[in-house]
């Protein structure tokens, strides 16, 4: 019998409940035993390592569909944990750490579900892997992942922007106003333009690309309406403007004499019931990770290509996409994925005549 454990790093996002909920019900069914590792890699700094037991009644089956998860996503009060490892400089320490606890566990595959952080961090640092099948199923709301067609909790994100988008039209009619909806994302502008093009939002600025405030004063001016949304990613940057990028943009546009509000979505991005997209996502990623597991793959990421999902080195994943340094991080390189020039979907929003930016 195959001893597996399950751990969710990084930000949370909708659809966790959900993979670890189908993960379980897979491992079962194949005979597996399963254990829950609570907090992330925080639970592999405490001895005995925190960790549960998992059954098809850890996280029951009407549960599966709520955001967070229950396993914790880590920021529990530990001695050691990866923030404070990085703080005083004892990654090595920490890496031991890891490796160790797992050790203990004698688990014969991990499967992590976690962001581009963890992953290439995983990759980084493969040794605490080393002895057991590392699998990784790519979740984030920002989709900043490349070598995959989707993430878990982008299209719930996304449709909980849509939601909130809505409701914001009402009031913004009846004032005759404007909303800046300040999305997350990093530096990422999917989760902006895909919202964006899904409300028939009047305008998209995200970080990819470059655009003018002039422009879209001029744009704005021109729509035959005196309300509607004009969707900001969190990543972008104007040039001598300081403060949140939906407040910048604000204070041009008011400066510009267009009435308008700043609206800050946050953290409900990430907190929606588990749409369908992202529960069928889910039990794909989770049939993927098994199925990797059976074939004894490891240092492996679960990806969605088209309508299958499949398995991808974690050293692609590495070597693809920007290599950005991340700042908070020392020593840490992500590898991002952002949206390209030539992105299909910049065409539609282009064509329903929303301004983008200067993008042609
Ligand atoms: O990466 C997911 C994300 O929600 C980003 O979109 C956002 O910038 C960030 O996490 C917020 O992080 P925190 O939970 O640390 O505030």
């Amino acid at each position: 019998m195959k001893k597996i454990g399950i751990m969710t790093t990084g930000g949370d996002c909708s659809g966790l409940n959900t993979v670890i909920n189908r993960i379980v019900l897979g491992a079962t069914n194949r005979g597996w035993y399963v254990v829950g590792i609570v907090d992330g890699t925080d639970g592999l700094c405490v001895r005995p390592a925190n960790i549960i037991e998992m059954n098809n009644d850890t996280v029951p089956i009407e549960r599966a569909r709520l955001a967070g998860s229950f396993l914790h996503n880590g920021n529990a009060c530990t001695m050691m944990n990866f923030e404070l490892a990085v703080k005083n400089g004892r990654m090595k320490q920490f890496n031991k750490m890891l490796h160790d606890s797992l050790a203990s566990l004698k688990l014969d595959a991990l499967v992590l579900i976690g962001g581009n952080g963890s992953f290439s961090l995983s990759w980084k640092n493969r040794d605490i892997y080393s002895g057991l099948s590392l699998v990784c199923i790519p979740k984030t709301i920002d989709f900043d992942i490349p070598l995959t067609d989707r993430t878990i909790g982008f299209d719930t994100a996304t449709n909980e922007l849509v939601k909130y988008c809505d409701q914001l039209l009402l009031t913004a009619r009846s004032h005759h106003r404007w909303f800046i909806v300040q999305t997350m994302g990093r530096e990422c502008g999917r989760l902006a333009l895909n919202a964006g093009v899904a409300i028939g939002a009047d305008a998209i600025i995200i970080p990819e690309i470059k655009f003018s405030v002039d422009n879209l004063v001029k744009h704005i001016r021109g729509v035959d309406r005196d309300y509607g949304i004009i969707m900001v990613s969190e990543g972008i940057t104007i040039r001598g403007s300081s403060g949140r990028p939906a407040d910048m943009i604000s204070r041009k546009l008011t400066a510009a004499g267009i009435m308008n509000r700043a609206a800050f979505p946050d953290y409900i991005q990430r907190a929606g019931d588990t749409v369908a997209g992202d529960r069928i996502l889910a039990a794909k990623m989770a049939t993927a990770a098994l199925d990797a597991i059976e074939n004894r793959e490891t240092y492996v990421m679960t990806a969605l290509r088209g309508n299958e999902c499949v398995t991808v080195p974690l050293s692609e994943f590495y070597e693809s996409g920007d290599i950005a340094r991340d700042p908070n991080i020392p020593d840490l390189y992500t590898s991002n994925a952002y949206v390209e020039p030539d992105d299909p979907l910049l065409g539609v929003a282009a064509a329903m005549n929303i301004y983008i930016g200067d993008w042609k």
